[in-house]
């Protein structure tokens, strides 16, 4: 069956069967890898790299917006800084260049392979101030408590199944007064194809309650201020951000490269086969219109500040 791009997420694509899909289980802790990683390795192999240049694709389309959560932290020269679930770091990199020589980014993934990436290919290059680390962010953060001076994540979140004991975790990581910033989708249903199409709405729908039925959360964003509360932090800032982008931009690409074996919406009972074929013929129809619209789902920024006292 053709493959037609798009649905995003890391319920990725597999061409080569080198991923295994959706063999999560609700007792792994964090579902992410058991979609998208059978196997973590330090070696980089074809698909690691095109899932990291597709990474790295991702972090130029949203680069303005994760330069705003950067900005929003207040994240500055010769800081001590944690990305949460860096994956290859593209995020990490700019807060590199951000705390300069003198300070610390300690990017933290559970993937031993984006790790070994990290560790191999990009501190090596310039980037002595980055610390990789392999850790379950679930478990434990992993370094000495109230000793950061800010926590970034990105699009993290929404795939462990307990955000609370990491959000808990990030709180004890932090020095009095430091600053925890998150960016997450919220209202993700509301992604969306001008002209309107009701199949388009249709299969997204069933993307979301295909991530709900993981254990995920593509809505966390709009949860992020309220549990931030309850973990004792001081919410600084709620910014909403909506995106669109016209036939073959930036953002329209993005979701063209961002595919997901459709088969398992299929297979989940979440839409048909007729469904599925109306879909691409719909995505098509659109690609030819140059006036045609993709929105995003909507990303929400939240920066927390851990109390002086
Ligand atoms: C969608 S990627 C985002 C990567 C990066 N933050 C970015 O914006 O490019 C999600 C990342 O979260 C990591 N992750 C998921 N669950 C985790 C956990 N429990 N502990 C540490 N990392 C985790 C995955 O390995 C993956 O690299």
């Amino acid at each position: 069956m053709a493959r037609k791009a798009f649905l995003f997420f890391y319920i990725q694509y597999s061409q080569d069967k080198h991923f295994i899909i959706f063999s999560f289980h609700s007792l792994i802790p964090s579902f992410y890898h058991s979609i998208i990683s059978p196997m973590d390795q330090y070696v980089l192999r074809d698909q690691d790299q095109r899932e990291i240049d597709r990474l790295g694709f991702q972090h130029d389309v949203w680069r303005t917006e994760s330069l705003r959560l950067l900005d929003l932290a207040g994240i500055g020269v010769g800081q001590k800084v944690a990305d949460l679930g860096c994956g290859p770091g593209f995020l990490s990199r700019e807060v590199a260049d951000l705390v300069g020589k003198n300070g610390e980014i300690h990017a933290l993934d559970s993937s031993e392979r984006f790790i070994g990436y990290l560790e191999k290919y990009v501190r090596p290059n310039g980037f002595e101030q980055l610390f990789p680390q392999q850790a379950d962010i679930t478990q434990s953060i992993p370094i000495a408590p109230n000793t950061l001076d800010a926590i970034v994540m990105r699009w993290v979140l929404m795939f462990v199944d307990k955000p609370d004991q990491v959000i808990q975790h990030a709180y004890t990581a932090l020095k009095p007064g430091g600053t925890f910033a998150v960016m997450e989708y919220f209202n993700f249903c509301e992604i969306k194809l001008w002209p309107s199409s009701a199949i388009f709405e249709e299969v997204y729908k069933a993307v979301h309650q295909l991530l709900g039925s993981f254990g995920g959360d593509a809505d966390l964003g709009g949860k992020v201020a309220g549990k931030m509360k309850q973990a004792g932090f001081q919410v600084q800032e709620v910014v909403p951000i909506y995106k669109v982008g016209k036939t073959n931009s930036p953002l329209w690409q993005w979701l063209e490269r961002t595919s997901v074996n459709h088969q398992n919406l299929i297979n989940a009972n979440l839409i048909s086969e007729a469904q599925l074929a109306a879909y691409h013929a719909e995505w098509h129809q659109h690609a030819q219109n140059p006036h045609a619209f993709l929105q995003a789902p909507p990303v929400m920024i939240t920066i927390g500040k851990k109390p002086l006292y």
